[in-house]
Parts: structure tokens; C-alpha cells; sequence
């Protein structure tokens, strides 16, 4: 549903993508690893049209992605949940969800309200704290509202960056543990972007790992979990996280 070909993307005159070629399929979900600075937000803001690419092309549903309007590529169904998430201190938990779906809200209102108590339904935790300021919830129930918010857009492709930054290592496990049965409710695509090279090759189908701005090596989850060169690299310091 989603190719990238030889994508380059300048911040300025920092050349950070560098001829990036992707693929997600329907309902897949694809990690994508690498270290500080490689360019994986890059990626996923490219990706989401919050930067243009200088070259290549990104084809959504065998159509080019609209360029320049973030709101269009939500309507086209990619949805971004950002680093660090951006969850408003004084916005309760229930505002945060409508606001997911403020491009659906005037079209189709009862589809809206049927998708909030779906999104209720797969996150009891948020049920109990509606009226909570986002402010006030732990790191995990952040992140899990930062999804939920995300699924309230509908989306066919679902962006994820850095959803286990600063979160314990049970609570991880819980918020990757649920993204598979996500991806099956919602009829949604994934694609991971993680430092925790373990979890995210744990969790997704297809992975690639991006080094520089390049990929370097890109398999099947499971492959590059046993990979020496990926062990290597990568595991060692996951495991330190
Ligand atoms: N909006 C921006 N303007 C200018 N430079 C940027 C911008 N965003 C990122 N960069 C630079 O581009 C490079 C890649 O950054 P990016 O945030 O994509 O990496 P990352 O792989 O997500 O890193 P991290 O793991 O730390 O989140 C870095 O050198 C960064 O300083
Ligand atoms: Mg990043």
C-alpha cells in the first residue's frame, strides 16, 4: 500500500535522507531501527507530508502522495503519532480522542461516536480516566492515548515513532504487546519506529534498519532478530535501555 523510491530529503543543506526505497503491505507492520540521528523522524515526517522529499517518490495506494498539506495525507488515511507523543497538559483524555477524528467530525458524526467507544473498548484503562487532564497520566497512559488519538483519524496506515522512549520495560511490553491486536481491529498498516531494536524486531513483520540516512539491511523481523551484524550493533544497547 505504500513504496518509497530512492526518497531524499534535505533539512536545509543537511542531506539526511539518503535514497530511502520502502514497502509496506495491507495490514503489515514494519519497524524501522537505527540510532540517534539516523533520520527515522525524518522518515515518518516525510512519510506523514510534514517534509517533502528533494527527490524520489512516495506512492500511497499506487497514487502519489499530495505534498504541502498535512490534513490532505490524514484524509488519504496516514496518521503520524509524534516523538514524545504531544499530549496537552490541561486537554482531557476524552478531548484528546475527538480531537483525533476533527477531520471526520462534521462528515460523520455517528461513525465517530461508534469509533470512540470501539477505541474505549481496546483501551479500558483510558474508559477510567476521561476526564483526567492528559497532563496528569503516567508515561504509558500518554502513549496509550497518543494511539488511541491516532486510531480515532481512521487511519489505513498508522506512523509510530518512538513508542517506548522513557517507558519502563513492563510497560513497553504492554503497549507493544497490543499493537499487533490493533492493527486486526482497525484494519491498519503500522510502521515502528524504534531504538529498542529488540522489542520493535519482537513486534513487527518486516523491518529495515536505517544508518546515516541509508538502509542498510532490511528482512523479515524475525531474521534480523537472529542477524549477528544486527545483534552486533544494535541488541547490546537495547538491552542497556
Ligand atoms: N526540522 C529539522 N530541521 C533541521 N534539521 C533537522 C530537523 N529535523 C531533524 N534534523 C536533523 O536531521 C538529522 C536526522 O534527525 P531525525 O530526527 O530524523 O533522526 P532520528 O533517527 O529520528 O533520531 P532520534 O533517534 O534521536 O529521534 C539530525 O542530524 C537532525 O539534527
Ligand atoms: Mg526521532
Amino acid at each position: 500500500m505504500l513504496v518509497l523510491r530512492s526518497v531524499h530529503v534535505h533539512h536545509g543543506h543537511l542531506h539526511v535522507l539518503k535514497g530511502v526505497d520502502l514497502h509496506v503491505g495491507e495490514g503489515e507492520i514494519v519497524a524501522i531501527v537505527g540510532a540517534n540521528g539516523a533520520g527515522k523522524s525524518t522518515l515518518l515526517g516525510t512519510i506523514a507530508g510534514v517534509y517533502a522529499p528533494t527527490e524520489g517518490e512516495i506512492l500511497f495506494e499506487h497514487k502519489p502522495l499530495p505534498y504541502g498539506k498535512v490534513e490532505h495525507i490524514v484524509d488519504k488515511g496516514i496518521c503520524l503519532v509524534p516523538e514524545r507523543r504531544q499530549i496537552f497538559d490541561s486537554l482531557s483524555v476524552k478531548d484528546h480522542l475527538l480531537l483525533g477524528a476533527y477531520r471526520r467530525q462534521r462528515r460523520d458524526r455517528q461513525e465517530v461516536k461508534r469509533d470512540y467507544e470501539r477505541v474505549l473498548g481496546l483501551f479500558p484503562k483510558l474508559q477510567t480516566m476521561l476526564d483526567r487532564p492528559g497532563g496528569l497520566l503516567s508515561g504509558g497512559e500518554q502513549q496509550m492515548l497518543a494511539i488511541a488519538r491516532g486510531l480515532m483519524a481512521r487511519p489505513k496506515l498508522l506512523l509510530l515513532d518512538e513508542p517506548s522512549l522513557g517507558l519502563a520495560p513492563l510497560v513497553v511490553k504492554e503497549v507493544m504487546g497490543m499493537l499487533r491486536g490493533l492493527c486486526d481491529q482497525f484494519h491498519t498498516a503500522m510502521i515502528l519506529v524504534e531504538q529498542n531494536v529488540r522489542a520493535a524486531l519482537q513486534t513487527a513483520d518486516y523491518a529495515y534498519v536505517l544508518e546515516r540516512g541509508a538502509i542498510v539491511l532490511h528482512g523479515k523481523a524475525a531474521e534480523l532478530l537472529a542477524d549477528e551484524r544486527v545483534a552486533e550493533a544494535y541488541l547490546g544497547a537495547a538491552d542497556r535501555r
